[in-house]
This record gives C-alpha cells, sequence and structure tokens, in this order.
C-alpha cells in the first residue's frame, strides 16, 4: 500500500518493473516490510495478492485450495485482452493441478534424473567447449548472448528433445514474444501458435520414426501403449523446449556480467574453485530471473494467508524477488555473496510444480561459466554496465546482448 496526499491508502498496480539490473523492483522492499501478503490492483482492474516472504510463499506454492489451472473458466484475467491469449492445454502441465499434472511429469522423471544428468555432462561440456572454439576464431569480441549464452541452453536442450539446431531462430524468436510484457495478447497467441504448428510436424515425423531423443522416447514408450496423446505429447515438447532454453539463456548472461562486474567475487573463485556450485545458487537467487512470472494461481477456496482473508476466486502471484530477498532467511539480502550457505532461495519454484530441469540447469549453468572463465581469461565487458540492454521489459529477465571483448 503508499498512502496519497490525502491519507487514503491506495493499492499498489502489479506488476512492477525492476529498474536496477541487479534488484528487483524497488516497490518489493515496501510491500514485503508492510507484510508478508498484500493486496494490489492489477491492470485489467482485479484485485488480488502478492506474497512477499519465503514462509508464505511455500504455503501457497504447497496448498492444495491454490490452483495454478489457468483453462478454470472463472480464472482471473489480470490484464485486459487476456481473454483472447489462448494457453496451450494438452501436456502443458505447468498449467494443471494435481492429480491430471503429475500423470505427465511422472512420464519425465527418468528424463531428469541424477544419472541421466550425469550421462549428459559430457556432452554439455563438448558443446561449450565448441562454442568457445567458434569464439576464440571469431576475433576478439562478440555478442555473448548470440555466441554463447542463448546458445548452450538452445543447443541443450534441442539433443535432449531430438529438435533440429538449425531452427533455433524460429523457436528462440516466437519465445521472445511470448515472454514479452509489451507483446499483445494476440501477437503472443500467434507465437503460441507456431511453435505448437512446428512441434506438431516434428512429433508426427517422430511417430513414424523415432530417434534416440526424448520425444522418440515417449513416442515408443508412452504413445504406443496409448498412454499419451499426439497432442499431449507436443504440449509437453513445448513446454520443454520454451522453458529449457529462455530461462538459462538469461541467467547466464547475467551470470557472466555479474562476476566480469564483481571482480572480487570472480578473484575469489579462481583461488577457490570449489565455491562455483555455491556461486551458481547465489546467482539464482540474486538475480530471481522468473519473479513472479510462473507463480501465478487462484485460490479456489476462501482461505487466510499471513493474516489476510483470500477469497475463493483471487488471483495470487508469489513474488520470488522479493522471497529470495527474505531478510529473515538471507542475512544481507542484496549483497552479491558467493560464500552464502544453503540451497533455500525459490528461484525453482517448491511443491509439486518445481522445475523439472533445475539440475540441468545447475550443471549447464556451472559448466558453461566455469569453462568460459577458465578459457578465456581475459574477457571483459565491451561497454560499461549503464549502456547495456536489459529486459526490462520481459516477463523473464536477463539481457537481450552482452557485448564483450577478450
Ligand atoms: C517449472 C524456473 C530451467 C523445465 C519451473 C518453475 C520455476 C522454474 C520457478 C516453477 C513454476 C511453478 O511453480 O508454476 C526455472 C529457472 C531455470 C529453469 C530459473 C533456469 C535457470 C529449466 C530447464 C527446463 C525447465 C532447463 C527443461 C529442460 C521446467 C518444467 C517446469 C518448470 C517442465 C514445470 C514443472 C511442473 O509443473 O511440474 N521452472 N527453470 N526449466 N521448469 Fe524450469
Amino acid at each position: 500500500m503508499t498512502t496519497t496526499h490525502d491519507g487514503v491508502e491506495a493499492m499498489q498496480t502489479f506488476p512492477m518493473r525492476r529498474q536496477c539490473p541487479y534488484a528487483p523492483p524497488p516497490e518489493y522492499a515496501g510491500l514485503r516490510a508492510a507484510g508478508p501478503v498484500a493486496r494490489v490492483r492489477f491492470p485489467s482492474g482485479v484485485t488480488g495478492w502478492v506474497v512477499t516472504r519465503h514462509e508464505e510463499a511455500r504455503q501457497v506454492l504447497t496448498d492444495r485450495r491454490i490452483s495454478t489451472d489457468s483453462s478454470r473458466p472463472d480464472w482471473p484475467q489480470i490484464q485486459p485482452g487476456e481473454q483472447d491469449r489462448a494457453a496451450p492445454r494438452d501436456g502443458f502441465f505447468i498449467d494443471m493441478d494435481p492429480p491430471e499434472h503429475d500423470i505427465y511429469r511422472r512420464m519425465l522423471i527418468s528424463e531428469f534424473s541424477v544419472p541421466r544428468l550425469n550421462a549428459m555432462r559430457p556432452g554439455i561440456q563438448r558443446t561449450v567447449d565448441e562454442l568457445i572454439d567458434q569464439l576464440l576464431a571469431s576475433g576478439r569480441s562478440a555478442d555473448l548472448v548470440e555466441a554463447f549464452t542463448l546458445a548452450v541452453p538452445s543447443l541443450v536442450i534441442c539433443q535432449l528433445l531430438g529438435v533440429p539446431y538449425e531452427d533455433h531462430e524460429y523457436f528462440q524468436s516466437r519465445t521472445r514474444k511470448l515472454v514479452s510484457l509489451d507483446a499483445d495478447p494476440a501477437e503472443a497467441t500467434a507465437a503460441v501458435g507456431e511453435i505448437w504448428q512446428y512441434l506438431d510436424q516434428l512429433v508426427t515425423r517422430a511417430e513414424r520414426q523415432p530417434g534416440d531423443n526424448l520425444i522418440g522416447r515417449l513416442v515408443a514408450e508412452r504413445l504406443s501403449s496409448g498412454e499419451l496423446s499426439h497432442d499431449g505429447l507436443v504440449g509437453m515438447s513445448l513446454l520443454l523446449l520454451v522453458a529449457g532454453h529462455e530461462t538459462t539463456a538469461n541467467i547466464l548472461s547475467l551470470g557472466v556480467l555479474t562476476l566480469l562486474d564483481k571482480p572480487e567475487s570472480l578473484a575469489s573463485l579462481r583461488a577457490n574453485p570449489a565455491d562455483w556450485p555455491g556461486t551458481v545458487e547465489e546467482l539464482l537467487r540474486f538475480h530471481s530471473i522468473v519473479d513472479w512470472a510462473a507463480f501465478d494461481r487462484m485460490a479456489i477456496e476462501d482461505l487466510e494467508l499471513g493474516g489476510q482473508l483470500i477469497r475463493a476466486g483471487d488471483p495470487i502471484f508469489v513474488l520470488g524477488g522479493s522471497v529470495n530477498r527474505d531478510d529473515r532467511l538471507f542475512p544481507n539480502p542484496d549483497d552479491f555473496d558467493i560464500t552464502r550457505p544453503g540451497r533455500r532461495h525459490l528461484a525453482f519454484g517448491y511443491g509439486v510444480h518445481q522445475c523439472l530441469g533445475q539440475n540441468l540447469a545447475r550443471a549447464e549453468m556451472d559448466i558453461a561459466l566455469r569453462t568460459l572463465f577458465d578459457r578465456v581469461p581475459g574477457l571483459a565487458l565491451g561497454v560499461p554496465v549503464e549502456e547495456l540492454s536489459f529486459k526490462y521489459d520481459a516477463a523473464i529477465f536477463g539481457l537481450h546482448r552482452l557485448p564483450v571483448v577478450w
């Protein structure tokens, strides 16, 4: 809440935008100080709730009285025109509640298991090394987003799924539309439709000739048995393709920037490489790139949360950017501290929807950042931080471009 000049409490409008590359929107600290759950107004005029503290966020993300199923007819519209924005449904299990959600997620557990990920690490290392070879051969400067941070997760998810990497511009450009805060709902709907159509054809080809990849295995093991439908497989593939590259690309570019801009952290890491895993966690916490974007929920019953009465039908958003700076868990939360103990941040969510790809993302971050700083020791920013182009216009934070020299 903010107090207007005549003393009336005014509800803040959500979402707020970031103004600094190293901090969530400035309004979050005030909201958090006021309480764990705050009432906000959405651009459509609807009112609802945002959750600012860790404990209440975990409650929201594990409470069966809170839904994430945006296909519900009573799902609140928070943006004007949102009713025209079609979301994929079949197989898109991030937007489903249990037990339907669990049917799809269970089919993928073995693909993201620890042994499967350990088996993927040499392939990720090879991909990273080849991209760095190309980077070094290309001259002495580059846009690191295009040449490296977007390419690494795109190549990895393409190899995992069996999507031809030469089509990367097609799915990357449409994903950018999907996460843009400024695209109109019709553009976003068209972008989803185009990725759907592309994967529809790919799955049809895999049905004729299943390859040795995730889509091929699901065709052979689940589609043939009738457990999974064609559209269900298209929707699952769409979720994995979109979630698998955009997020990791953004945290990689912010990770490179942060370490270049904070040379004392980089020097300490070079002296103590055992701190790399902790650095990966701190980058995830500090930047909280997803913030509220995946945490759209709705109360399906009246309930009490953080001292507030939430009514059935009210929208609820968890603010990852605030929760991960909750000083009850993270002392001096605004400091970037690679020696911070523990993995308690909620950058990958919590509960049944906790990120399925989190260990893959961690492996990509660890291998890509460690190898880049080892192999390109003279890496430096090509322009001052103030001149960089940040994604203040996107639901997932990151950098549009990252000019570097070496
Ligand atoms: C879910 C973040 C990388 C696949 C989520 C959620 C978050 C998240 C916050 C929870 C959404 C919710 O509660 O509704 C991130 C971040 C990443 C990342 C920060 C990179 C740093 C990946 C990768 C993949 C992936 C690499 C796939 C290869 C998924 C899937 C879900 C999900 C399938 C839905 C899980 C479910 O509903 O059961 N992610 N993610 N993510 N993520 Fe990630």
